[in-house]
């Protein structure tokens, strides 16, 4: 199975979640501010936060990219202050294109000016870990 892992990061919490997961799960790691995601992958964690509500722009232009189908599959792991918001219009986007998306999505909380000050913590980026542990046992089964 061929998996990767992509993050964009603005104040780096995706980046800290992305490098726990790509190291536990020994899979290579690329920036999205700068790197392309190849073809070929079965497989993609991919890594985000939340900004006024949405997804950054230059992330969704990234994936704009995309060819149909192309990854098999993406997982989506989420930091945001609220703590529980997903990637929606990640998740419209990569279906648009015709790329499945895992309907379970990791979200934890990131911290934003003076609030929720320390995360994600380390509990949190070892349930990230977990959850890409479990999502990628069950779709390699
Ligand atoms: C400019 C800005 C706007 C944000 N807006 C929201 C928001 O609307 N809702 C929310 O829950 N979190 C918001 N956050 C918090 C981020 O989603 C959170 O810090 C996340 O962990 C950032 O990930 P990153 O460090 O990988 O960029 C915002 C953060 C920034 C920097």
């Amino acid at each position: 199975m061929n998996t990767a892992l992509a993050y964009f990061s603005v104040t780096g919490h995706s980046k800290k979640i992305g490098s726990a997961v790509s190291a536990a799960l020994q899979i290579p790691s690329m920036d999205l501010k700068t790197d392309v995601i190849p073809a070929g992958l079965d497989c993609l964690f991919l890594v985000g936060g939340i900004y006024a509500g949405k997804s950054d722009p230059r992330l969704l232009q990234k994936l704009e990219a995309l060819q149909s189908g192309q990854p098999g599959l993406v997982v989506l792991l989420t930091s945001s202050a609220a703590g529980s918001t997903r990637q929606e219009q990640v998740r419209e986007l990569l279906a648009s294109k015709g790329i499945s998306v895992h309907p379970d999505e990791f979200t934890c909380r990131g911290s934003f000016l003076i609030f929720h000050l320390g995360h994600p913590n380390k509990t949190e980026i070892a349930s990230a870990v977990a959850f890409a542990r479990r999502v990628l046992a069950e779709v390699s089964a």
